[in-house]
């Protein structure tokens, strides 16, 4: 099979690494891949959203299966665009239709499908610059601190978590007035939940599912979780709280309404689905949808899928995923990302990388890296995902640390206590 994988990151690459291990593949090509992805298979300069250029490959070299890992072409209707056209009707894509999308791509929806199917999850309401007046109103009525979304998509940061109901109101007027432009001209006001964050993802053909390894990820950039929020800083696998008991509750309280929901509401959705969880004394809540894998938590789950993830993907494509396996390794996965000095804020780019190939021991997805004159270097604010295994979570860590510390570059920064906390 020849197969597209889109996107550019470290999720990209731990896609790429677990699909060229297929026995099915013939050829992989990533677009546009980055340094890393290039070990893996053939990258080509066609950036995610290009679905003109796109559609022009997959037609020029005959690919099989598209596989789309960013939920922006997701959001924007690549699958849709693909699918209705006549010349691609035998290519299968891997990602959600847009209508699918809008479980990610607008909060307001996947609130209201959460109640529709009576899926657990904090109580809300949404308002527009219409209705900022009742807005306000039913901040009145909450406890702090007070969870303001914007209801499109804003790179991980169009969610603000305020303390004081003043600081809410105010923020409040600034996301309808276009603090994240279009994205929040709608916004979602929601109860706090306390508790711990567990990603869950299932790959679903539409009808069937297949529940992946889970993982936690690590969102802020300073160590015990302090500082700015960034795009994610390490991951675990599994996660001990998310034991036999708990998963039986996200799958039938969350996972099951969810695939049956779409299935009933007529949703075309072939692809992964990333539920945000969060563990509220014991009762799994959904705290997000995202219609794509989780990144960090990619480099992670990855390691642990034992069987062919193009087999599965095949049985997405074809609606006989019930027909499977899907075997998952016991030991324990970590990941322990590299970043670039000052990032999530002002950093800066272009500095080579050393030592990647002593490592041994551990995987090192790239997430921010170029060639540039046959050296690898620093493009990105995350940089390289260090991912090990272990017979548990300390081995593993242990592993990715010391591999953590072989690896250079000017202004490397990594938060030493992933997965401290479990
Ligand atoms: P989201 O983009 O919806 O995942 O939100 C980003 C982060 O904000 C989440 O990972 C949580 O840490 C936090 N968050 C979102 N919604 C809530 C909520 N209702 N209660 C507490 N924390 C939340
Ligand atoms: N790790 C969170 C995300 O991918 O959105």
């Amino acid at each position: 099979m020849k197969l597209l994988l889109l996107g550019s990151g470290g999720r990209e690459h731990a896609l790429a690494w677990k699909i060229a291990q297929s026995p099915k593949i013939e050829t992989l090509y990533i677009a546009p891949g980055n340094a890393g992805t290039s070990s893996t298979g053939i990258n080509v300069p066609i950036q995610a959203d290009d679905f003109n250029g796109i559609k022009a490959f997959v037609l020029k070299n005959e690919i099989d299966m598209v596989v789309v890992g960013p939920e922006v072409p997701l959001v924007e209707g690549i699958t849709d665009y693909l699918k209705n056209d006549p010349q691609l009707k035998d290519v299968s894509v891997i990602g959600p239709s847009k209508q699918g999308a809008q479980m990610e791509g607008s909060k307001e929806f996947a609130k209201h499908f959460t109640n529709r199917h009576h899926i657990p999850t904090a109580k809300y309401q949404a308002f527009n610059n219409q209705t900022l007046k009742e807005g306000l109103a039913f901040l009145e009525t909450l406890q702090p601190p007070y969870v303001l979304k914007a209801d499109g998509l804003a790179a991980g940061k169009g969610v603000l978590i305020l303390p004081t109901l003043e600081e809410a109101k105010k923020e409040l007027k600034e996301m309808l007035g276009g603090m994240f432009g279009n994205a929040s001209s709608t916004v979602v006001i929601e109860e706090f939940l306390s508790g711990i964050e567990c990603s869950v993802f299932v790959l679903t053909d539409g009808k069937h599912y297949k529940i992946l390894p889970e993982a936690k990820d690590y969102k802020r950039i300073g160590e015990h979780d302090t500082g700015l929020n960034t795009g994610g800083m390490g991951s675990v696998s599994p996660v001990p709280f998310a034991d036999k008991d708990w998963m039986k509750k996200v799958e039938d309280r969350i996972i099951r309404p969810t695939v049956e929901g779409l299935t009933e509401e007529g949703i075309d959705y072939k692809g992964f689905i990333f539920f945000g969880l969060i563990n509220v004394k014991g009762e799994p809540m959904v705290i997000e949808y995202n219609v794509r894998m989780g990144d960090p938590e990619t480099e992670t789950v990855m390691l642990r899928i034992k069987s062919d993830l193009v087999d599965l993907l095949e049985g997405v494509a074809k609606g006989n995923l019930d027909t499977k396996e899907m075997e998952i390794d016991d030991r324990s996965a970590v990941c322990v990302m590299l970043v670039s000095g000052g990032y999530p804020q002002h950093y800066d780019k272009g500095y080579e990388i050393t030592g990647l190939d002593n490592i041994k021991e551990s995987i090192v997805f790239h997430a921010g890296t170029a060639l540039k004159n046959g050296k690898v270097v620093t493009s990105g604010g995350r940089v390289l995902a260090v991912s090990s295994y272990g017979k548990n979570k300390e081995e593993a860590l242990a592993q990715s640390f010391a591999s953590a510390k072989k690896i250079n570059f000017e202004k490397k920064y990594f938060r030493s206590d992933i997965g401290a906390d479990l």
